[in-house]
């Protein structure tokens, strides 16, 4: 494929660059790439911290050997032995999704359309620079063509601004990607919100948001938009559920709270000073934590299956790296192999919730494995959606005539 219009751009195309200095010569439209399998990046939390939460609650005893036949017998079949929880397993929802990703660029491109998406990277955050690679690698995987553009940490919010008023007007560019965090001298809220909403595939845009406040469709944020399918493929019953979303980021809790209210769920919001947490949980069918605070939510706030429901459907949106070895052994403390892989590393990636939540939820998102694939498969599904939409527009052929042609 040709490169895009914006790489004829000379600003563009000086940071049009590669993560990986061996990658070079692949790097760019249509390349091949050999990144290999996705991985989660370490390091990150996905939601946005609420760093005003309380600590967490005294270690309580686990009830595991009390539970685990209940459970077992009820969700068994996708259970490991000895756990009782069923996994509600990301990595295979995200290979799911793919392959139906894959069949739909293949008749997309066969019609003249190729996906694209064009991600910024600004600066060299290793953590960003890993996020990134993954979702360059997963536009390879599924066949959309790819650019990365990397600024230097020292680029300005008009420099940005003028790099995404390039890729607004690219016809090639379906998804627009600004890997954040960015510096903390760039107006962040200034430079997601010129990107042009058709090509927010993240979600992030006002637009975006204000669609989906009033239930028109838009782009919906990925890391929330992972946690709907994971409910839906695991026929998860959402309508008329009690929900709690702990956490009330722009990026995580507030969309997920929308979604949910969206499919009948009855949503409660948990932030910092929320009253009588355990009660609340008490009382959820569905808990989606995200609040990036490593084993916050206590195994035992869980709504268990003793009550005749099939207990709490568990989304842990955290990822977390816990380097501390007290820390550790006390989130580990029933899971051995866990624990010595922590000491064999000197760290280990925990969600929000207890590991040992896995003795009281009826439904349990592993991390990691569980939303972490999910981020990054709605990306590409968005990527795919605003191909189709934007191009099916008519103000694409009014307003964006040729690729050549400003
Ligand atoms: N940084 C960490 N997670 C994300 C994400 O989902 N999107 C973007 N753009 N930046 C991130």
């Amino acid at each position: 494929m040709d490169l895009p219009t914006s790489v004829a751009n000379k600003r563009l195309t000086a940071w049009l660059s590669p993560l990986d200095a061996t990658l070079t010569e692949n790097w760019g439209w249509g390349y091949s790439s050999h990144f290999g399998t996705l991985k989660a990046a370490p390091g990150i939390n996905r939601a946005q911290p609420d760093r005003a939460a309380s600590p967490s609650a005294p270690p309580k005893p686990a009830r595991i050997s009390v539970l685990s036949s209940r459970c077992c017998l009820r969700f068994g079949e996708e259970s490991e032995p000895g756990m009782t929880a069923r996994i509600l397993d990301g990595t295979k929802i995200r290979d799911q999704i793919f392959a139906e990703l894959k069949d739909e660029v293949r008749l997309l491109t066969a019609a003249g359309v190729r996906p694209g998406l064009a991600a910024v990277l600004v600066g060299e955050n290793p953590a960003s620079q890993l996020y990134v690679k993954s979702k360059i690698a997963a536009c390879e995987e599924i066949g959309l063509s790819s650019a990365l553009l990397t600024p230097p940490a020292t680029v300005t919010t008009l420099e940005l601004l003028a790099v995404i008023e390039d890729l607004n007007r690219d016809n090639n560019v379906d998804g627009i990607l600004i890997q954040l965090p960015l510096p903390t001298h760039v107006d962040t809220k200034r430079i997601l919100e010129a990107v042009d909403p058709a090509k927010d595939v993240d979600g992030f845009h006002p637009v975006n948001l204000g669609r989906l406040v009033s239930g028109r469709p838009g782009l919906v944020a990925c890391t929330p938009a992972g946690c709907m399918e994971i409910l839906r493929r695991n026929t998860i019953k959402i309508e008329g559920a009690n929900a709690a979303v702990l956490g009330r980021s722009d990026i995580v809790g507030k969309p997920m709270a929308l979604l949910l209210m969206h499919a009948n769920a009855t949503v409660t919001i948990c932030h910092s000073k929320t009253r009588d947490l355990p009660e609340v949980l008490g009382r959820a069918d569905i808990v989606v934590a995200a609040m990036g605070k490593a084993g916050f939510v206590q195994a035992d706030w869980i709504k268990s299956a003793t009550g005749g429901g099939p207990g709490a459907a568990v989304i842990d949106v955290g990822t977390n790296r816990v380097t501390d070895l007290r820390e550790a052994e006390h989130l580990f403390r029933n899971f051995p192999d866990r624990l010595e892989k922590f000491r064999a590393k000197g760290s280990a990636l925990a969600g929000d919730v207890h590991p040992d939540a896995i003795n009281f939820a009826g439904a349990l998102t592993p991390v990691p494995g569980g939303v972490g694939p999910m981020t990054i498969t709605m990306l590409m599904s968005n990527t795919v959606k605003a191909a189709r939409l934007r191009r099916a527009s008519p103000k694409f052929s009014a307003t964006q005539p040729a690729a050549t042609a400003r």
